[in-house]
């Protein structure tokens, strides 16, 4: 029997040196953000998902970046600030946050 999560929320913590053209999440925040998840799932009560610490989801020029399988919903430009939202709004109450969902965009080859 597989683990009883019906949602992953995938945080990249991904981070490369200093100077690179395609910059990296983890040098905006994102290590911060893994911790306030799981602290506002707790807070929340929700036991049924896992906030997963992910490598370099593609989308690095719109870090950091979160994403919510297995809906596909992605986030963009997550901050501290948006955590709480993103828990409440949609993570218990099934609402994504648009503010902060990461526009479709065609990547560059
Ligand atoms: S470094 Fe986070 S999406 Fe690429």
């Amino acid at each position: 029997m597989p683990p009883p999560f019906r949602t992953h929320v995938f945080v990249c913590t991904n981070r490369r040196p200093d100077g690179s053209p395609k910059g990296c999440c983890a040098s905006k925040g994102s290590e911060d953000l893994v911790p306030l998840f799981k602290k506002e799932c707790d807070a929340q009560g929700l036991k049924d998902l896992r906030i997963n610490k992910a490598g370099c989801l593609d989308a690095c020029e719109r870090g950091p970046s979160v994403c919510v399988y297995p809906e596909g919903v992605w986030y963009g430009g997550v901050t501290a600030d948006d955590v709480k939202e993103i828990v409440v709004s949609h993570l218990k109450g099934g609402v994504p946050v648009e503010r902060v969902r990461m526009a479709p965009y065609v990547k560059k080859s």
